[in-house]
């Protein structure tokens, strides 16, 4: 057992000047070649001798029973192996950090496009053509699919003060109702799943997050012990919160592989992932701000309704960033789950602050045009001091310079009045948010071994885009005083020591701290075969240097020295509130004659502790942008109100923003460090970048024309 560093207390800085010139530079990642050469594979394109493969069969009912499975079409059919059916399969995909698959009832069918059964050929085009042809028989049971109207919603109130009398006091109020329709992560690769056993032991090639939850989850429902389990995901074509949990295709692949002896390969189609993955819940929210004249807040109340499945744990939290964002002594939240059959719904990028900030952000706009205040402004007079509702201080905030740097960058004083600007047939106007996302740790644990001037770094944390093998070769690297391409590293497999996994954006200081700490040992037994003190030690491009001896690490580490290195979360969690923080702002063209809304120009600024990888995190920002854009924009789920199904469910009915639709993103990262979050200093970055974006967008619109969006997507229809 790797002994666990807990984070108790705050952390020196360390390394601060990069010696081996590699950490925090905006380095290329090490894999970038293969991906753009197409060599850096999806788990689908790694085929098994002997491989056959399965395609999953969906509910055509929203609600009720399977009766009978009838094959008769399918008999005469070349290829066919096999129609595999087993309750555990169709389990919804957990939410990650579970170690357990959830339950559901045999035979039971909670919604449209539910997986029910695979079928199995020795080509993909018959399994498919079997999958088509197979008739399964319900009984339906009464469904309700409309968050709306469902009686069945379970409530969860909090409340600080008393927001009431707040608005009665209050010389300025706002209260009004936002919605934002549901979403989905569509990931470039779609969930896809290879397996194969050897024995007892199971081998599954597949795309996933969170790969030491995953292995439980999979064991779980399998029903053998996780130590038989294997999951190989070296390269995963994004994830964005749907490859979280392991999934209904990996389960399915699994257990067609036992019973047919035989590797099976699992892919879904990309209406599948739509039908049977995870949604974001569309939100319904009140927002409620009580201010004095000059802006300050006196509360702030924020209701919502989402939706998921009956009994299902997950539901989105909406009002996060509403908890910390800004101070005012009376607060009201009230969270309603309705209990609904549609897909299940689950974390998408941000869940909680995409689209709770696409309300709060907004209706802090409208307090800034009701109080004659600049926007900015507003929200500079609202930062509280500490944590308005757990009274803990922040861990590190550079919100104030944020809004003060991006609106100089950005020239947001030469912003004029709402519908004064116009260009031929455009009206041009800029709008602004804040944006804020907390910040975990999570146990995290890795591998480094240096062997002459080499070094390997091993860890099942996975790259699902973000750059985790970039940032966990740097930190590496400059620990141990080699170039980067001396480091290799080694992700995506749980026969090395479990890590954080990508979610919740705890992966890079979660797992970097791991590599952090296990490269530092290494240091340690470096400076004692030098004879020196750690702190006297300097490494660089293979050479130890201690006072005037200098040795190479090909003859000091000569005889391999492998250390391992975890960290676990401890009291700095619940001393200090922990978040990244920044501003977006967003300068917009919209068309008088059509209503098209154009983003011209966008800029973001945020801190977030120490940046490991500048580009990395750059490109990280950028692409919580554009799909903030997206989500103000153009992205939207559609059900089928007979069903409750899926109706936008590819990606030419499901809008997300394409290289059109996004301008020049600019983005800058404050200098930060935070001593409070792990040894590293970093904070999570994949998060923040939605955090807020769409409402900056959506402000831009009213600026521009005068028409308030509350209720997103900012479609043409709606602002005409
Ligand atoms: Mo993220 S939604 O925790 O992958």
């Amino acid at each position: 057992m790797t002994d666990m560093f807990r984070m108790d207390k705050p952390q020196p800085r360390l390394f601060d000047e990069t010696v081996q010139g590699v950490i925090g530079k905006p380095l290329d990642r090490p894999e970038g070649l293969l991906k753009v050469t197409g060599r850096a594979p999806y788990a689908a394109e790694v085929p098994e001798a002997n491989m056959v493969h399965g395609v999953l069969v969906r509910s055509t009912i929203t609600r009720g029973r399977l009766t009978g499975i009838d094959k008769s079409a399918l008999e005469g059919l070349s290829g066919i192996l096999g129609v595999i059916r087993s309750p555990e399969f169709v389990r919804n995909s957990a939410q990650g950090m579970a170690n357990e698959a959830p339950i559901q009832p045999e035979d039971h069918v909670a919604y449209f496009g539910q997986p029910m059964a695979l079928v199995v050929a020795e080509t993909f085009e018959a399994a498919r053509d079997g999958a088509h042809r197979l008739r399964l028989s319900y009984e339906t049971e009464h469904a309700e699919i409309d968050p709306t109207t469902t009686s069945e919603i379970d409530t969860k109130p909090d409340s600080f003060g008393d927001l009431d009398s707040a608005m009665a006091q209050a010389d300025v109020t706002i209260d009004q109702k936002y919605s934002t329709p549901g979403q989905v992560s569509a990931a470039m690769e779609p969930h896809a799943s290879i397996a194969w056993w050897e024995g007892d032991n199971v081998t599954l090639r597949g795309s996933y997050q969170m790969l030491r939850f995953n292995r439980n989850e999979l064991a779980d429902s399998l029903g053998i012990d996780p130590e038989n389990v294997r999951i190989l995901s070296p390269y995963v074509g994004g994830g964005f919160g749907s490859k979280l949990g392991i999934g209904s295709e990996a389960v399915a692949a699994a257990i067609a592989a036992r019973e047919l002896g035989r590797p099976v390969r699992v892919v879904m189609s990309r209406q599948h992932v739509f039908d049977m993955v995870l949604r974001r819940s569309e939100t319904h929210q009140r927002l409620r701000l009580a201010a004095k004249a000059d802006g300050t807040l006196l509360g702030i109340g924020h209701e919502d309704r989402v939706s998921n499945l009956p009994g299902e744990e997950f539901s989105e939290p909406t009002a996060m960033a509403t908890h910390f964002m800004y101070g005012g002594e009376n607060r009201l939240y009230n969270h309603e789950i309705a209990r609904i059959h549609r897909t299940p719904s689950g974390s998408v990028r941000a869940p909680g602050e995409a689209v709770g900030m696409l309300a709060l952000e907004s209706a802090m706009d409208e307090l800034a045009e009701v109080a004659g205040i600049d926007p900015v402004e507003l929200r500079l007079r609202n930062l509280p001091e500490k944590h308005p509702e757990k009274g803990v201080p922040f861990s590190s905030r550079r919100f104030e310079d944020c809004l003060r740097e991006g609106a100089k960058e950005f020239g947001w004083e030469n912003r004029t009045p709402t519908a004064s600007r116009r260009e031929g047939d455009w009206f041009i106007g800029c709008g602004m948010s804040g944006a804020g996302r907390a910040n975990m740790l999570v146990p995290s644990e890795a591998r480094v071994t240096l062997e002459g001037d080499r070094a390997i770094v091993e860890t099942d944390m996975t790259d699902i885009g973000t750059g985790s093998y970039a940032i966990l070769t740097q930190i590496a690297a400059e620990l141990l005083g080699l170039p980067m391409d001396r480091v290799e590293t080694r992700l995506g497999d749980t026969r090395f020591p479990g890590a954080s996994g990508s979610g919740g954006s705890v992966g890079a200081g979660s797992s970097g701290s791991s590599v952090f700490l296990a490269a530092k040992k290494i240091r340690a037994r470096l400076a004692e075969a030098m004879g020196c003190a750690e702190e006297d030690l300097t490494l660089q491009d293979g050479i130890a240097r201690s006072g005037n001896i200098q040795k190479p690490l090909s003859e000091l580490a000569a005889t391999a020295m492998t250390e391992e290195g975890g960290i676990k979360p401890g009291a700095m969690g619940k001393e200090f509130f922990q978040a990244g923080f920044g501003a977006h702002f967003v300068e917009i063209g919209v068309n008088a004659i059509t209503g098209e809304a154009r983003v011209r120009r966008m800029l973001g600024v945020f801190s977030a502790g120490r940046i490991l990888n500048e580009k990395t995190a750059t490109s990280q920002c950028i692409g919580g942008m554009v799909w903030g854009l997206g989500a103000a924009l153009t992205e939207e789920l559609q059900h089928d109100p007979r069903t409750g199904g899926i109706v936008s469910r590819d990606l030419a009915n499901y809008h997300v923003a394409s290289h059109a639709d996004v301008p020049m993103i600019d983005v800058r990262l404050l200098p930060e460090r935070d001593d409070q979050a792990n040894p590293m200093q970093a904070k999570g970055i994949g998060e923040l970048g939605i955090s807020g974006a769409g409402a900056a967008v959506t402000n831009a619109i009213y600026n521009a024309c005068g028409v308030r969006i509350r209720d997103f997507p900012a479609t043409p229809d709606k602002i005409i």
